[in-house]
């Protein structure tokens, strides 16, 4: 029996039931079976849940990159490792092999060096999905830089903000960027954000769109000649296993979104360990994610985890719509996908389209389809189960986190029978429990909760960037001794988790995790805004949408409303990005506060879902009357 390569569910529950017994052992026997070490470790784990302090693997020396490439060039140097689909399906798709993927990586690698980068230093990711995204983390993780991707959908003051919190030295980017039909001037957003980032001495800069753009003499550098004059080989950096491989950030409950910190040896086994048995990953197979490497999902499932497998891993530039919707099946025939993961904001959309486009296409190499980011609900599953997976092809829908580095609960296809809404069972390592009100731990099964994680697995993050203490009071502190999730979820009759949703002020719109506190301060930015509060509604394609409460102030009462609502999600725009604006604003004299002054989000929620047949008690508020008010003006 592999430790490494589970097939079958009773090997399944074997496994399981040895890596909740003995751990330590457990995470051992897959850290050696499957990896390169520079130095094994001198004690598998350590932890304390109060401080909270994790390490794994402790003592051990490594570097990801010789895990994720060189290990593979004498084995498979010819292979493809990074199959890159661009925007436009005239152009050609690029097969990077791994010979290739070395030497790309190591001029860049040098790059960063000539320009002053080194062990600990951040560098600051802003660009497209091309392959020099994933080239560049690589580089980065080679000289042990840590990286910070930042979407390239987050506006110049989000990336502003995420600069300066981890202090980057350096800047990646592009002139523009691909989105379907449109380009994006990504070097315009940047050159807004500069002006506000001290820590940032120098921005390399991949050609892409070739836009005329502002390159600011001594700061600025077109990459390509760099690379070109850069050595193709560079020696990888031993790193300590908890030496941070990269920084992501991810919404919270305040204005300041949360720098996660991952570490280098513990990511690396899980991402790998779960890449390998949730898509039962298979030598010749090519592996798609549709996700952007702007999020944790690209981070692991496009970059880490399948090219520390040997894998072919697919690159998307575009988009699903463009030049129509059956890009993503024109894409799976073209390239013979044989696992193929995406989230159900997507299935959703597509779902609405014609039956033609998917049926156009040959989809017979699919074997495994996966779905992350949000609960997938009933009709689209069966939709996803039926057209694509032609009820032959497994669905794994996977549960995880920013936080969590790699996939918690999941089927493992081909063993664990699959159910619809249903992230079924915890991966081996993984220890879910389900909280009650009181803060108890809820025993036995057909019984919902609150998430938690009641042991440490090797990918978690290890901190907040610069604020431990945020890291402790946000998922330590609100059950004992247990990580908490932020989501609600079941435990049905036979033990299969299906998550319920969040439980905080996070709302998920098309799969992206929004808090609802900064996009309030963006609204509030207005200078017609008296106060705002924002709550997410049920919509058919994102899952949720945003609805807006807003009072003026005297200077904006009489103004056109329209023009309002433009102006305000303008500043969203601005402040964060396309995605998090408001689908609906409703102008409104006041919002229902407890005697605290807290606002009453729960009624809110209700109304703007049109669920207001059990508002529950309105009279303790403040202000009771306001309901009706708000009930009456509902959009
Ligand atoms: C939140 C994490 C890590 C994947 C990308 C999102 C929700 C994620 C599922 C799923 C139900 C899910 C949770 C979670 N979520 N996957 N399969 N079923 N909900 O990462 O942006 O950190 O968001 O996404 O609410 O807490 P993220």
């Amino acid at each position: 029996m592999s430790n490494y390569h589970i097939k079958g569910l009773e090997e399944y529950f074997n496994v399981y039931r040895k890596s909740v017994r003995y751990p330590e052992k457990f995470w051992e026997e897959v850290a050696e079976e499957h990896f390169v070490w520079r130095k094994k470790w001198d004690k598998v784990l350590d932890w304390n849940f109060e401080k909270p302090e994790v390490r794994w693997f402790e003592g051990a020396k490594l570097n990801i990159t010789e895990n994720c490439i060189d290990r593979h060039l004498l084995t498979n140097g010819e292979k493809t490792a990074i199959l890159f689909e661009p925007n436009n399906p005239e152009d050609e798709a690029e097969h990077i092999s791994y010979n290739q993927l070395s030497e790309r990586v190591n001029a860049f690698a040098n790059v960063l060096k000539s320009q002053g980068v080194g062990k600990g230093d951040r560098v600051c990711i802003y660009l497209p999905m091309i392959p020099e995204l994933a080239i560049s983390l690589l580089a980065c993780a080679r000289i042990g830089a840590i990286h910070s991707v930042v979407f390239a959908g987050f506006s110049s003051s989000a990336l502003a903000m995420r600069i300066n919190d981890s202090e980057c030295k350096v800047l990646v980017t592009s002139d523009g960027s691909y989105r379907g039909a449109k380009t994006i001037d990504l070097k315009g957003i940047v050159d807004e954000a500069l002006e506000n980032t001290p820590s940032i001495s120098s921005v390399l800069v991949v050609k892409r769109i070739e836009s005329q753009i502002n390159m600011e003499a001594g700061r600025d550098h077109w990459l390509q000649p760099l690379l070109d004059n850069a050595s193709n080989k560079c020696e990888a950096e031993t790193m300590d296993a908890e030496d941070p491989l990269f920084i992501l950030y991810t919404s919270g409950s305040t204005g300041m979104p949360k720098g996660m910190v991952h570490s280098t040896a513990g990511y690396m086994v899980n991402t790998a360990y779960t890449f390998k048995n949730v898509f039962q990953y298979r030598n010749d197979d090519v592996f798609w994610c549709t996700a952007d490497i702007g999020w944790i999902t690209g981070h692991s499932y496009i970059v880490y985890g399948p090219l520390a497998n040997g894998a072919t891993t697919v690159m998307f530039e575009g988009v699903p719509s463009y030049p129509d919707f059956g890009r993503f099946w024109e894409i799976v025939e073209k390239h013979k996908v044989n696992q193929f993961y995406t989230a159900p904001t997507a299935i959703r959309a597509l779902a609405k389209e014609k039956l033609d486009y998917v049926e156009k296409y040959d989809l017979s190499s699919l074997k495994v389809l996966g779905s992350v980011g949000e609960p997938i609900n009933e009709e689209a599953w069966h939709w996803y189960n039926d057209n694509v997976g032609k009820k032959k092809s497994p669905i794994v829908d996977t549960w995880w986190q920013t936080e969590t580095g790699a996939i918690m609960i999941s089927p493992i296809p081909f063993s664990t029978p699959t159910k619809p809404t249903y992230a079924t069972l915890p991966m081996p390592g993984i220890q879910p429990a389900l909280m009650d009100e009181e803060g108890k731990e809820i025993e036995g099964n057909q019984v919902d909760g609150r998430l938690c994680i009641k042991f440490p697995w090797p990918s978690m993050a290890r901190t907040i960037w610069g604020n431990h203490k945020r890291y402790k009071e946000t998922y330590f502190s609100a059950y004992e001794g247990k990580y908490f999730t932020g989501d609600g979820a079941l435990r049905d009759e036979v033990g299969y988790y299906r998550i319920t949703g969040r439980v905080d002020d996070v709302i998920i719109v098309s799969g992206h995790n929004l808090g609802t506190a900064p996009i309030e301060d963006a609204v509030n930015e207005h200078p017609a805004v008296a106060e705002s509060a924002i709550v997410g509604f049920p919509h058919d394609i994102k899952g949720n949408a945003l609805y807006g409460y807003v009072i003026l102030k005297e200077t904006g009462e009489g103004r056109d409303q329209n023009n309002l609502r433009k102006e305000i999600n303008q500043i969203i725009t601005e402040h964060i990005g396309p995605i998090a604006k408001l689908d609906k604003i409703q102008f409104t004299s006041g919002l229902p506060k407890t005697r605290s002054g807290k606002i009453m989000r729960r009624i809110l929620r209700k109304i703007a879902s049109n669920d207001t047949s059990n508002l529950g008690d309105t009279s303790t508020l403040l202000n009771p009357e306001i309901v009706e008010e708000i009930m009456k003006e509902v959009l």
